[in-house]
């Protein structure tokens, strides 16, 4: 594939600012300026640098994220700023979405990609993907709201009752709960519902993936082949 494509392909802007990059010299492949932007490359693995900064030819973007509070999962913030500030320019040029929300005070593990039907499985409520989430709540945790829990609380606007997949009591006031669902502010409305209130939630795992203790809050990290089978566990 050509440079000029190849750069087009990878978020750094229209046809034209991607020729303009190359021909100011501002694109390096193997360590060299490469100022051609009809220079042909095999894409498998293609490493470039862009003002310095390595990337990797990448047909679809698969990351974590992981989330600080005080950033909306949206790239059209209300109140707070977007966690598409947290990332480079390119990967939300390539059109990089959430996948799921997290509230603006949650924190913790997010992904995003640009692969539509990466991001429709995993937020399809038929595929039912585990999600677990530390909450501290306000008030001790007992028995009877744990039990609630995992018998499955009944929420405002819904059907059916909903559980928690697992419930875990980490300490008096701090719970690991697991939900298959991905309903709007689920979580806090479910510790609510079992007659507590959540102060703070972070979620640490989705399906088989951690957050990983090396991810600082607000960095991001690609998605690696080892993240990837995680996930599809
Ligand atoms: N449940 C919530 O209540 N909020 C989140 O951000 C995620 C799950």
């Amino acid at each position: 594939m050509d440079l000029e494509s190849i750069l087009f392909r990878q978020g750094f802007g229209s046809r034209r600012q991607c020729r303009a990059l190359i021909a100011e010299g501002r694109v390096a492949v193997a360590g060299r300026a490469c100022t051609d932007a009809d220079a042909d490359f095999p894409i498998d693995d293609f490493a470039f640098d862009v003002d310095g900064t390595a990337w990797r030819y990448r047909a679809h973007a698969y990351l974590m994220l992981n989330k600080p509070a005080g950033y909306e999962c949206s790239r059209e913030p209300q109140h707070h700023l977007s966690v598409f500030a947290l990332l480079p320019a390119p990967l939300a040029v390539r059109g990089v979405q959430c996948v799921g929300r997290l509230d603006e005070d949650t924190t913790g593990l997010l992904l995003l990609s640009d692969d539509g039907q990466f991001v429709h499985a995993y937020t399809s409520p038929k595929r039912k993907v585990p999600k677990t989430y530390l909450a501290i709540t306000r008030h001790a945790l007992d028995e009877r709201q744990l039990q609630a829990l995992r018998d499955g609380v009944l929420l405002h606007g819904e059907k059916a009752p909903i559980a928690a997949a697992a419930v875990r009591m980490c300490d008096e006031k701090q719970l690991e709960i697991t939900v298959n669902e991905g309903k709007y502010h689920q979580v806090k409305r479910m510790i609510a519902a079992a007659g507590n209130r959540c102060e703070a939630l972070h979620r640490e795992r989705i399906g088989a993936l951690a957050l990983p203790p090396t991810l600082a809050p607000g960095a991001w990290q690609w998605l690696d082949d080892e993240a990837l089978r995680a996930l599809r566990m």
